[in-house]
């Protein structure tokens, strides 16, 4: 599997009357690990539902690997693309490995009996998560950080070249969500996936992102490598933070300490 480019052009996004995003363009390239970062309401999350199809654009355009997500069949997407949404439901009672079955719909038929590779993605996905000895729980008897981690696993079972992921690392204690981060960072890395998070802590989005989307509270402040967006100047406008930027001392990336 290899990775595949999203990108975006001269997109805009809303609700009704309410414009959230105005005329963005993009690109989440193939095989990158990109962090969009910004305020609460600034509208990271409608960004990437607008990624994944799930809010229709009121002006522009979303496309993967060329292909407008609009003109693609639903299924197809599906093999290419995986999202997490930032509140996820799932039905009541709902085990672990139902949980993380159903990722596999995609690729099977309608009928078809489960397969080896079915199989096998789950217990990779599970696996990863470290989920392994809870499949058979219910869903809502686990704590935040192990549910997170089920979700996850849901998603990394879906076997996608592009993986887009809102606050992945809510819920969960500062190990888990390294954790998790290299989690992602190793499907990128390794299978090459084009990974897009949405995370809230600068530090951690510099140190495991290639690329940094920064929105504020008038679009976008500025997009390049940690080192080119996460200045003082651009965390003033994001967030109206005044902040002190300098080399985080374990990787070198910028840190951001509040004033
Ligand atoms: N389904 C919706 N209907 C109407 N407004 C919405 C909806 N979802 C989000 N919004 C509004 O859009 C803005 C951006 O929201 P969101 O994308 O969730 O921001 P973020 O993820 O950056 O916190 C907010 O003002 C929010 O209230
Ligand atoms: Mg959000």
């Amino acid at each position: 599997m290899t990775g595949i480019e999203l990108k975006t052009e001269a997109l805009t996004l809303g609700y009704g009357e309410r414009i959230v995003i105005r005329d963005l363009s993009l690109v989440f390239s193939e095989g990158r690990m990109t962090t969009i970062l910004g305020p609460n309401g600034c509208g990271k999350s409608t960004l990437l539902r607008a990624l994944a199809r799930l809010v229709r654009p009121q002006k522009g355009s979303v496309t993967l690997g060329g292909e407008d997500i609009f003109a693609t069949d639903t299924r197809a997407l599906a093999r290419r693309l995986a999202i997490l949404p930032q509140a996820p439901r799932a039905p009541e009672g709902i085990t672990v490995a139902d949980l993380v079955r159903r990722g596999r719909t995609p690729w099977r038929g309608l009928l078809a009996p489960w397969s080896k590779a079915d199989a096998d993605a789950c217990a990779m996905a599970l696996e990863a998560v470290g989920l392994t000895d809870q499949t058979e729980r219910p869903l809502d008897e686990l704590s935040g950080g192990q549910r997170q981690r089920a979700w996850i696993a849901l998603v990394l079972a879906q076997n996608t070249p592009c993986l887009l992921l809102d606050e992945p690392t809510t819920w969960l204690d500062l190990s888990h969500q390294i954790e998790v981060l290299s989690l992602l960072r190793e499907r990128n890395r390794r299978h090459g996936a084009t990974v897009v998070t949405v995370l809230h802590d600068l530090n951690l989005a510099a140190r495991f992102s290639d690329h940094l989307v920064l929105l504020g509270p008038a679009g976008l402040v500025s997009t390049g490598t940690p080192r080119e967006v996460l200045t003082e100047d651009n965390l003033k406008t994001a967030f109206d933070l005044s902040a002190l930027v300098m080399p985080d001392p374990v990787t070198g990336a910028p840190m951001a300490v509040p004033r």
